[in-house]
């Protein structure tokens, strides 16, 4: 059996049942404002240093005991066998009998020895080449990516947050519902002689992306459109299919890149027509330094590691059910449904690696907006709401515009709010009142460039693999998206024929509904 079966489970270790005493003990209890007036280097002892981020942890409700159990636990969990047999190309992700090597695809070249590395640097050259010359084609104006979950959330999120380094002239649009409103408000902006459609699909069987992906190429066609093999262009491992679909330009990639940690491969395409090749790699490093420090770092300063492990914390002994991001940066828009698959896709499972029933929670609910707009929708439920939500704030200390006035005044906001839902505001009358003691994680980036966005992105990766594996289960499969696309194949020649025969009674009477 490999690493990720023979690890113990964390809730069959000893550090596990101390962790539940000492939550019991003073876990539960943990006033934030008392942890700073008792300890005055509790800023410094719990904020870190990663490659472009700084996280300042401190507004957690965690102390050095916790804190130490929790090692102990990752210690007794073997971790760090997991996480190396993850880097070591070990088909970790046991129920599909796949490698999980992402980490690869932003290796630098002559780095390590995984046979599949001079491949992989073949096809980047070769992406990234391409995405040169669409850059110097004056005559495409606009991209289309077509493709859903993992073949569109990283880099339709990529392509906002560094849009300050995009080249201007080209635009962007990301099409995965399968709903025909989303295609045909994109068609109609677009000229056939001027676009670019990219077809992205792992697999390229994905109905959303084969109905899509059918309509523009009829579009085109209907449109006068000639030389498919300049206006499409396939993003896929099955190369084959896409050959047989009529595109001739294609961009591989493999089995053991996950959907959800795509974006680093060809799927990235869009994001390297957009920010250019050198841009491209600089997204590379930055998670590649990240990779090295999640690698290399000793567990009490790896931050993909103590932010796992505050997740566990949070989950399975405070019981929060739910976690919100806040980027305090516009551009940021999109990241939280990034994440959301990331970490929901990869940790939404209630079985471990062998199929046995998780007696624990696992993935939180991931959720949140830009801020300050979230302040003026839902803060006030964070603030006095009847259930606590960990806050991730996401800042960058320098902006990437020249507008004066802004920047202090997001920054003031971001502070403040990490300030209140920490110190409350007692207030006898009731409704004026604030708890306080609201943890908050608080990310900080010099600025969002490619670089930083590279490292940030792969620490929610590294994380997301922490508190996987802690909890034994595959991080990488994701057996629940089947049933719903069986049984959608099942209903779809219904809504012709109306043929209702063995339904339920609810499906039953809304498919009669709409016919
Ligand atoms: O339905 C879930 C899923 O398999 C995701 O994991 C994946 O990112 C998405 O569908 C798209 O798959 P593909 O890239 O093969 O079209």
């Amino acid at each position: 059996m490999t690493a990720a079966l023979t690890r113990p489970r964390c809730d069959e270790t000893a550090a596990w049942k101390a962790l539940g005493r000492q939550f019991e003990d003073t876990g539960r209890r943990f006033d934030l404002r008392e942890g700073f007036r008792s300890d005055t280097g509790r800023f410094e002892s719990l904020s870190l240093q990663a490659p472009h981020v700084f996280a300042d942890l401190s507004k957690n409700l965690i102390d050095a005991a916790a804190e130490a159990l929790l090692l102990d636990l990752a210690r007794e969990c073997q971790l760090e066998r997991h996480r190396d047999a993850m880097f070591g190309g070990e088909p970790v992700n046991n129920t599909e009998g796949r490698a999980a090597k992402h980490w690869l695809l932003r290796a630098p070249r002559g780095a390590g020895a995984d046979p599949d590395a001079a491949e992989v640097h073949a096809t980047l050259d070769a992406m990234l080449a391409y995405a040169e010359q669409v850059r110097g084609d004056g005559a495409i104006t606009d991209v289309v990516n077509i493709g859903i979950g993992g073949s569109d959330l990283g880099p339709q999120m990529a392509v906002a947050a560094l849009a300050e380094f995009a080249l201007p002239g080209k635009r962007f649009h990301f099409v995965s519902n399968v709903d025909g409103h989303e295609l045909a408000g994109v068609l109609r902006q677009l000229k056939p002689e001027s676009t670019l459609f990219l077809i992205a699909s792992k697999t390229f069987t994905t109905i959303e992306t084969m109905t899509n992906a059918r309509s523009a190429r009829a579009w085109f066609q209907d449109q006068g459109g000639r030389d498919t093999a300049r206006h499409f262009a396939a993003l896929t491992t099955n190369v084959a299919a896409a050959g047989e679909f009529g595109i001739s330009t294609t961009f591989g990639f493999w089995d053991w890149v996950g959907g959800r940690y795509s974006m680093w491969s060809a799927i990235g395409l869009p994001v390297a027509i957009a920010i250019g090749a050198a841009g491209f790699r600089q997204l590379l490093a930055g998670a590649h330094e990240m990779d090295r420090h999640f690698q290399a770092t000793p567990l009490d300063r790896n931050l993909p590691v103590r932010l796992g492990l505050l997740d566990i914390w949070y989950r399975n002994f405070h019981r929060f059910a739910t976690r919100s991001i806040a980027p305090y940066h516009s551009a940021l828009g999109r990241l939280p449904a990034y994440l959301q698959q990331l970490e929901m896709e990869s940790n939404g499972k209630s079985v471990d690696a062998r199929g046995r029933p998780l007696a624990v929670g696992t993935s939180p609910v991931l959720w949140g907006e830009p801020g300050t707009n979230g302040q003026h929708a839902y803060f006030q439920m964070l603030h006095q709401g009847s259930d606590v939500v960990p806050v991730e704030f996401i800042a960058a200390r320098q902006p990437m515009h020249s507008l004066r006035g802004h920047h202090g005044q997001l920054l003031a906001n971001v502070l403040a709010q990490a300030q209140a839902l920490m110190q409350g505001k007692p207030d006898d009358g009731g409704h004026k009142n604030f708890p306080g003691n609201r943890p908050s994680t608080f990310f900080l980036l010099e600025r969002l460039d490619p670089a930083s966005l590279g490292a940030l992105l792969a620490l929610y990766e590294h994380r997301v693999f922490v508190s996987g594996s802690l909890w034994g289960i595959n991080s990488f499969d994701q057996w629940g998206v089947e049933l719903g696309k069986v049984l959608a194949k099942d209903i779809a020649p219904r809504l012709d024929s109306g043929d209702v025969s063995g339904l339920d009674p609810s499906t039953a009477g809304l498919l009669r509904r709409l016919r």
